[in-house]
């Protein structure tokens, strides 16, 4: 597609502001101030698109809830990347004919990764008739129009159409107060891993404007944010849409040239995209925090191509070895899968091999899960549950011990960190990261939050490192 035909025009984002003000303009009519319950689940792109949402919601004359039952609207923003993320939103759902039952007014809204599957539309619109709105995350920036339809037609609206997927700029948004910000610098996926549901439901990859993202990430710099993350589910491939050969170590180094004391990260990067260049520049770009996340899923070369990962075992420790010799100081972290449709006990034995070779700082690991719709969820699938099990406890027994030594490593010795709120620990109330965004718990006053500090380490875990200002 051209890119005109992708980034929305500004005039259907102004008449959305229009929806919104008539939406206002209703409630206050009623002299009424409605309250809205938002809950977001999945990655940090769902959060990301939550603050949207909200955005839109508090240009509605909504306020916020945490409580479902006194709320006038609630909204539910899915994840649909394991079977267990979508039962816990079923769930969810079921909960809410309580609420709409004591308030037939209630509007109760289904949006996000889950709502862009057929498959859970229809079985929305059978099962679940206390629902009103229903739109994927292509349709996220016509949700005030959408939310009009419902209050003026008193219907049931539904809006899921398979669509490539725009770009919407200007959108409100309502972020998280303290120090951290997360900014999406592109939507969709075109990679297709076979497990993978994202690029069914996130349509296809698509690079926002770099200026549009460096005047983000300046006016959150301004406003005082310090720990910015930038989004997209394969950074990597940022600007091959783009006319001008821009492309993702271009944006970093572009945005690491704005005035001030923060860091900036990034997420997820993919293996076959990653290239020495953008090592380099993380390296020599002051602001870009010394941390990465590098999803291998797997070590068995098999397996990664039946993922259709399009690398190899070998390729990837290459690019680690080449990261770690121009940033010794590399906190790494990176995902796993265990159990994929025909892996064998010895094919995960070289995930948890890959796993000791590289000593990631920290892993997120999951098990297999099909989803409807995948290559991988056709594929024969001998292996037990069991099995499978045993399997995922053996690298994660591998992965704390490995977790617990680096930690270890850091005691005693003094780091900069960014207090980043309180940790609910008594004897450490402060929260804190880390450059590599290790969480480190905290002596201290509240005073201290949003400060980078020097700290001296005096413990650590598995999950966490303790310390105290110098
Ligand atoms: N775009 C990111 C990943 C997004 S999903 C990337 O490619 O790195 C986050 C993680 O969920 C994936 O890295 C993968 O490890 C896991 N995942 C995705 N689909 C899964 C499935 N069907 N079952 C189990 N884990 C899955
Ligand atoms: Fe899914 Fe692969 Fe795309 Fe990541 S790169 S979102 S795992 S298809
Ligand atoms: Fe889930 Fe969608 Fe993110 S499926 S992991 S919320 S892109």
């Amino acid at each position: 597609m051209k890119r005109e035909e992708i980034v929305i025009p500004a005039a259907d984002i102004a008449r959305q502001r229009d929806f919104q003000e008539k939406i206002k303009a209703m409630f206050a009519a009623r002299q009424a101030h409605p309250a809205a319950c938002v809950e977001t689940f999945g990655c940090q792109q769902n959060v990301a698109d939550g603050q949207r949402l909200m955005g839109m919601l508090e240009a509605c004359g909504f306020t916020f809830t945490e409580e479902a039952r006194e709320a006038d609207l609630v909204l539910l923003n899915t994840c649909a990347i394991r079977e267990h993320a979508e039962q816990r939103v079923f769930g969810n759902l079921g909960i809410l004919t309580h609420s709409k039952r004591e308030n037939p007014e209630q509007v109760i809204v289904l949006c996000g990764c889950m709502a862009q599957e057929e498959r859970v539309a229809r079985r929305v619109r059978e099962s679940y008739r206390h629902v009103d709105l229903v739109f994927g995350p292509q349709a996220l920036w016509r949700f005030p129009e959408l939310l009009w339809q419902v209050y003026e037609t008193k219907k049931r609206v539904f809006s899921v159409a398979d669509e490539h997927g725009g770009i919407a700029e200007g959108l409100p948004v309502v972020r998280e107060r303290g120090v951290k910000a997360w900014v999406s610098v592109m939507y969709g996926c075109n990679n297709f891993c076979s497990y993978c549901i994202v690029p069914y439901v996130r349509g296809r990859e698509r690079s926002r404007d770099p200026r549009a993202v460096m005047e983000e990430v300046r006016q959150l710099v301004e406003a005082g944010y310090k720990d910015i993350t930038l989004l997209g589910q394969n950074v990597n491939s940022y600007g091959n849409d783009l006319e001008g050969g821009f492309h993702f170590p271009e944006l970093l180094e572009e945005i690491d040239r704005i005035p001030g004391d923060y860091w900036i990260r990034f997420m997820s990067s993919h293996p076959k995209d990653a290239t020495p260049r953008l090592f380099d520049v993380m390296a020599n770009c002051p602001h870009v925090a010394k941390q990465l996340h590098l999803p291998f899923q797997s070590g068995n070369n098999r397996v990664l191509g039946e993922m259709n990962r399009r690398y190899t075992r070998e390729k990837y420790l290459e690019l680690i070895r080449y990261a770690r010799s121009v940033m010794p100081e590399l906190v790494l972290t990176s995902d796993v899968i265990i159990g994929f449709p025909g892996e064998t006990e010895a094919e995960a034995m070289d995930t948890v091999s890959l796993v000791e070779e590289v000593g990631f700082d920290a892993l997120f690991t999951f098990l297999y899960s099909p989803r409807p719709g995948t290559r991988a969820a056709e594929l024969p699938d001998p292996a037990s549950r069991e099995d499978k099990q045993r399997w995922f406890d053996r690298l994660l027994e591998v992965q704390n011990g490995h977790s617990a030594r680096i930690h270890a490593g850091y005691v005693g010795k003094t780091v900069r960190v960014l207090a980043d709120g309180e940790s609910g620990d008594e004897a450490f109330p402060l929260s804190s990261r880390t450059e590599g965004n290790r969480l480190v718990r905290l002596k201290g006053d509240k005073e201290l939050i949003g400060r980078f500090l020097d700290v001296r380490i005096t413990g650590s875990n598995t999950w966490a490192l303790y310390g105290e200002p110098v």
